[in-house]
């Protein structure tokens, strides 16, 4: 038990209360983080007077070296520490003696995990982020490909109107793209710096807040050293963005899977992202798209886990805080293996165009088309609206489609028809007429991925 406290206790520790309490095997993921934390510390330390250079140097170079022999497992974290902080602490004061024993004038380890978490978090936004771009980079890559690979659209799971992929593809492209936004919008919001908040009331040390943040590439110091120390909110925006993530890789997965199906065969998954029964050799199932919808649930966990954590504890610090650590590592380490999986089952997914463009022919997909056809010739909608229904009900009867009906047995039904009904309800006229800003019509998709290729090359992460 190597602890950083013990001068007023009596008794050592309980064996069971120490392991209850101690962080050391999650937050030793934390190691980098704390270290750069430290060295900003002591940095700005040495600006303001309070440690000398050599002090300053001693210490920089202390904690340089325990991050390389980690790295280069030298040096293993070991439960005998409490936490990553106590472990870096002791781990100095080894290697450099008396100036060790100086890195934590003016810090508390509650403003020193709240920095640690903080950094984590911000580093994973960008990485999570990079991932994203990959992914809507394969999407638009699907949907410059795909503008005239015609598909039924679905709603209620029921065929409804004719679309494409590409702008099917288009509508995962918006939410990725939101997706993106949030993240961004969470990284802005969160981007200041809580060291030198202390236990929770500042320090009397004249700390130079504003340079420790800037060393750290933060906005500038946070505004309230209680609020500093107490506060998780970007944790729990963060996992709710990472929620939404999953929210929609899983009901991209969905899709993937219908379509996949036996019955549907819209698309094959390659053999790499597909795995086999131990008993039905005919098999070839999508787990991995099973198992990114299954993760879901997961990830959702750690944002209910976060929330009830935070909603009791009065301010400022509290251990409960603690809990914030294993699941969100947990939560993130699964987003991003779900969204490289999902983007490599993608990329290499076969798109059967012929099966998509047969179904988006049968199940009256043109429906629409004809009743607005109607219309054009002076029938009120309502009216036009019975009239088809009664001509899908006679092809239902017949077996066959509103197309395949002869002219006479269109007339039949409404004297309005005439021969240029074949052109207006073609699978083609009812997809490219549709040019109303984000619909199907080959021009609005243009025009969408000329915007969404543009989102790409500006990507905020590139500009930092
Ligand atoms: N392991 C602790 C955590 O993750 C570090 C902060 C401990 N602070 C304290 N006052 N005990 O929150």
């Amino acid at each position: 038990m190597a602890q950083l406290w013990g001068g007023r206790f009596t008794k050592p520790t309980d064996q069971l209360v120490y392991d209850f309490n101690a962080s050391i095997k999650f937050d030793k993921r934390l190691l980098k983080q704390d270290i750069e934390g430290s060295i900003a510390h002591v940095v700005m330390l040495e600006k303001q007077g309070i440690l000398s250079c050599e002090e300053k140097d001693a210490i920089v170079k202390g904690l340089t070296g325990i991050r390389k022999d980690v790295e280069d497992r030298k040096l293993e974290i070991t439960s005998e520490y409490e936490d990553v902080h106590s472990f870096v602490e002791a781990n100095l004061i080894d290697r450099i003696g008396d100036a060790g024993k100086k890195m934590h004038t003016g810090r508390s380890r509650n403003d020193q995990v709240a920095l640690d978490m903080k950094l984590y978090v911000r580093s994973e936004i960008i990485c999570i982020t990079e991932e994203l771009q990959s992914l809507l980079n394969t999407l638009l890559h699907i949907m410059e490909e795909n503008l005239t690979t015609y598909m039924p659209g679905f709603t209620h799971l029921q065929k409804a109107q004719p679309t494409t992929l590409a702008h099917h593809m288009g509508a995962y492209f918006e939410m990725f793209k939101r997706d993106v936004q949030r993240l961004h919008d969470i990284y802005q919001r969160m981007n200041y710096c809580p060291l030198g908040s202390g236990a929770f009331a500042g320090t009397t040390y004249s700390l130079d807040r504003s340079y420790t943040a800037s060393l750290m590439g933060f906005e500038g110091p946070t505004l309230n050293s209680m609020d500093s120390v107490a506060d998780r909110d970007y944790v729990i925006e963060f996992l709710s963005a990472i929620s939404l993530i999953m929210m929609h890789l899983s009901r991209f997965s969905e899709e993937v899977i219908i379509w996949n199906s036996n019955e549907y065969r819209f698309v094959e998954i390659d053999d790499a992202d597909s795995t086999g029964s131990s008993l039905m050799p005919q098999k070839k199932n999508p787990d991995i798209a099973e198992l990114v919808r299954g993760k879901t649930g997961r990830v959702y966990g750690a944002l209910m886990s976060m929330l009830t954590t935070m909603k009791g504890i009065p301010l400022a610090y509290n251990k409960d805080m603690q809990e914030d650590k294993e699941v969100t590592f947990d939560a993130i380490d699964t987003v991003k293996d779900c969204i490289t999986l999902f983007d490599g089952m993608l990329s290499t997914m076969k798109f059967n165009r012929e099966t998509m463009e047969a179904s988006a022919t049968k199940g009256f997909t043109n429906a629409t088309d004809a009743a607005d056809y109607l219309v054009n010739k002076g029938v009120p909608f309502r009216d036009a609206h019975g009239i088809i229904g009664q001509l899908v009900l006679y092809c239902l009867e017949k077996n066959t489609s509103i197309d395949a009906l002869s002219l006479d047995e269109l007339k039949e039904i409404s004297p309005v028809f005439e021969a240029d009904v074949y052109d207006a309800i073609s699978l083609k006229t009812c997809v490219e007429k549709r040019l109303t800003v984000g619909a199907p019509g080959q021009k609005a998709m243009e025009d969408v991925i000329k915007c969404n290729r543009d989102f790409l090359d500006n990507l905020w992460i590139d500009k930092k």
